[in-house]
């Protein structure tokens, strides 16, 4: 079997991880393709690096762009690219504009495609990933569901008997790369000046075009985290600078200590060192989940609904009107006592996609 993995940002490259493993230890043939959305090293190589995945096979280098010209230049740049290495499947990867440029490919030329993290939902169309996710879904072969919430969503669409329940591969790295954390596999990660590992701090990301493209909500938000009576170390994406830089807004004050993304080992390892989270990235909110620490989601909603229950993830959804002795109480809650339970899975979802390609192919 012929597999192409089609990647682009940063939350792919951590599923694609777990995705080479798996066929590394098959006779199947992966090909990598990244489509070049995301460039800066912080946000791409140290990905590959940090996580151990073979070096891309072919890349596209597509760079930056509105949605339109950044989706159609991963549409023209990828079609001769399938159309040479003809596939058995193409296999994308979640709800970014890469995502959706490699399954519109890979339709149009007949090309059998999976896509990985099938079925979520957020259900609010100013989302660009949630047209994207629901486009996918829809032209896609074999839908590979992380949950069973899921699987009810894509049967709601009436996509029930493409999909299947794969479980979440972003916990079989989640968990491995916290075991070597925790055995001292990995050097400390590189927090912001003025974060003592050793005392408690919340880390914060934010990169959403609803909370950094409104100036309003943006300076709304940096004043709470800015309020709080614990240090927060905001690990800054790309756009939060450029958003802030624009619209007058200095994101180091108060409590706010302002660094760079981090590599996957280093942002694990800052989790287990904090208190808590304050993100409005799916990714980090199930990472807070997975590694026992709270999450406050800046957020109307969550794809991710089952770190809500107990409360171990709590949703913002509007966070200029929220009193600072709210967001104080909200973000430096405890953790709750009882542990949560594993809706995403044991670890092993990337074995389980194989098998499901291998399946699915065998009964085209
Ligand atoms: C993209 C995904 C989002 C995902 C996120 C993870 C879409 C629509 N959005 O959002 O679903 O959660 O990746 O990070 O696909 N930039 C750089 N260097 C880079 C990449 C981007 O400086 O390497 C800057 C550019 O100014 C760019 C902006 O960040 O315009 C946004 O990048 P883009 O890839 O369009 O979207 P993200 O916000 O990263």
């Amino acid at each position: 079997m012929k597999v192409i993995s089609i990647v682009g940002a940063r939350p792919q490259l951590v599923k694609l991880a777990a995705v080479a493993a798996a066929f590394a230890q098959t006779e199947h043939q992966h090909v990598i393709v990244h489509t070049g959305q995301h460039y800066d090293a912080d946000l791409s190589d140290v990905f590959f690096s940090g996580l151990g995945i073979p070096d891309p096979d072919v890349h596209l280098g597509v760079g930056s762009g509105s949605h339109g010209v950044q989706t159609g230049s991963v549409l023209s740049a990828l079609d001769p690219v399938l159309d040479a290495e003809q596939p058995d499947w193409v296999l994308v990867y979640g709800d970014t504009n890469s995502t959706i440029a490699g399954a519109l490919s890979a339709v149009k030329q007949h090309l059998p495609v999976a896509h990985l993290e099938a079925g979520l939902r957020s259900f609010n169309r100013r989302m660009p990933e949630e047209h994207n996710r629901v486009l996918t879904d829809h032209c896609a072969d074999l839908l590979l569901a992380p949950t069973e919430e899921a699987m009810r969503h894509l049967a709601n669409e009436g996509l029930a008997e493409r999909s299947e329940l794969a479980g979440d591969v972003m916990v079989d790295i989640c968990l491995r790369i916290r075991d070597a954390v925790l055995a001292g596999e990995h050097p400390a990660p590189a927090l912001p000046e003025g974060i003592d590992p050793t005392q408690p701090f919340l880390l914060a990301t934010l990169h959403r075009p609803d909370n950094t493209d409104d100036p309003e909500r943006l300076s709304a938000i940096i004043g709470a985290l800015a309020a709080l009576p614990v240090p927060v170390a905001l690990l800054a994406h790309p756009r939060l600078i450029a958003r802030a830089q624009q619209h007058g807004i200095e994101l180091a004050q108060g409590s706010v200590h302002v660094g760079r993304p981090l590599p996957y080992a280093g942002l694990v390892a800052a989790v287990l060192a904090s208190s808590g989270v304050v993100t409005d990235s799916g990714g980090l909110q199930k990472e807070a989940y997975l590694l026992d620490r709270v999450c406050t989601t800046v957020r109307p909603e969550t794809e991710w609904v089952e770190t809500l229950e107990d409360g171990w993830n709590h949703l913002v959804p509007d966070p200029h009107t929220m009193a600072p002795a709210d967001w104080s109480a909200l973000a430096t809650r405890p953790a709750p006592e009882a542990p949560h339970g594993a809706p995403y899975g044991d670890g092993t979802a990337a074995q389980r996609v194989v098998k499901l390609m291998e399946q699915a192919m065998r009964r085209a």
